[in-house]
């Protein structure tokens, strides 16, 4: 799920030559990751090959985000249940300027995910009062949604510098760290960290660790521990949203691959397994059926009540944070949560000497 990838790229600056000096200054650049992908729909044939023939069958939830399942988590994030954004938000809202305040002067803003621009509008807003002309640059697999972004918010704020990344995080973060001559504040926001299992997630900030420079910061959004009472449900909402979600995977199996599933055949279901601190998302099968995928090749059998695991969804305890935070080369430097503590925002500042680092 993380490995790295060549270092291969090009600069392509819009309309460099032609524009006028005002233009040059604030259009926003993208750099594209030049390695050779195979083609995407490939790829998903073939995770979605070998997930369907595991036992327990599987999914991977990063083929939730087509376009319309980005659209659907959109909406998510406006749902009563699911308070992440909500108090994520006030968080944001609330000590942003504090936030701000603790980074070096002219911090290169990197974000991983396009964000909601809600979100990245409050801290952008805030650096800008603080810096004047600061440089942002958000990491997405997706280019288009990047190009949309970028060019929205390059318009909305003259003196923010946009160098947007089209490529997996790990050459994002490479590009950008290798590049770079100041201090640089890496955000992860939304909890995103939480689809990683703990092993995984540590070892990934191991990666973005190794990369950092001293002065360099890490802010992570990570939801908390809490109930089942509250967790079930902000995964499994009254209007069906979260339901819409995960079955989505399943039209775009048929859309993409010439699948034959029947959304009248499979339930949503969301269940929080308190000893590990997770959300379980899973597709289950409400009969015995043989299901087509005529593109590959393929015909999988469910019994009646046979789960497809969709998604895993991480909650962290506060031991468990400054845990991570120990287990990857930081150390846990502020902590902010909203009014309820039910949602955190954390500073990671590096730890150890890039030498110790090696033997992480
Ligand atoms: C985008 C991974 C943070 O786990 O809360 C929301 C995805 N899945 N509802 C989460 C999600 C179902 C979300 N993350």
């Amino acid at each position: 799920m993380l490995e790295m990838e060549d270092s291969i790229f090009t600069k392509e600056a819009n309309e460099m030559g032609t524009a006028s000096m005002t233009e040059t200054l604030t259009a926003p650049i993208i750099v594209h990751s030049q390695h050779t992908t195979e083609d995407p729909t490939l790829t998903f044939a073939k995770d979605v090959l070998k997930g369907l023939n595991e036992s327990p069958k599987r999914l991977s939830s990063v083929y939730f985000y087509d376009e319309r399942g980005s659209q659907i988590f959109e909406k998510i994030c406006d749902l009563d249940e699911y308070y992440l954004t909500r108090k994520e938000t006030e968080i944001l809202e609330k000590y942003a300027s504090e936030i701000i305040s603790d980074l070096p002067l002219n911090t290169h803003l990197v974000e991983l995910g396009s964000g909601s621009s809600r979100k990245t509008r409050i801290l952008l807003e805030t650096a800008l009062a603080r810096f004047n002309l600061i440089r942002y640059s958000p990491i997405d697999v997706s280019a288009e949604i990047l190009e949309k972004t970028s060019r929205n918010l390059t318009q909305r704020y003259a003196e923010l510098q946009v160098e947007a990344i089209a490529g997996r995080y790990e050459f994002g973060i490479d590009h950008i760290l290798q590049h770079s001559h100041g201090p640089n504040c890496i955000m992860w926001l939304g909890s995103s960290i939480g689809n990683l299992t703990r092993q995984e997630a540590a070892k990934f900030l191991v990666g973005i660790r190794q990369r950092m420079k001293k002065n360099d910061c890490l802010l992570l959004g990570i939801d908390l521990r809490k109930g089942p009472d509250i967790l079930e449900p902000a995964y499994d909402d009254t209007r069906g949203v979260t339901a819409d979600f995960n079955l989505n995977l399943l039209d775009r199996i048929n859309g993409e691959l010439g699948g034959q599933f029947s959304r009248d055949h499979f339930q949503h279901k969301a269940v929080y397994d308190v000893d590990e601190g997770r959300i379980e998302m899973y597709l289950v099968s409400d009969l015995d059926q043989d299901i087509k995928i005529e593109n590959i090749d393929t015909s999988v059998s469910f019994e009646k009540g046979e789960h497809i695991l969709t998604e895993y969804s991480y909650k962290y305890s506060h031991a468990e944070i400054k845990a991570l935070a120990d287990d990857s080369g930081f150390r846990l430097e502020r902590q902010w949560l909203d009014e309820s503590g039910w949602f955190s925002l954390n500073a990671f500042k590096p730890r150890n000497t890039m030498h110790e680092m090696h033997a992480l």
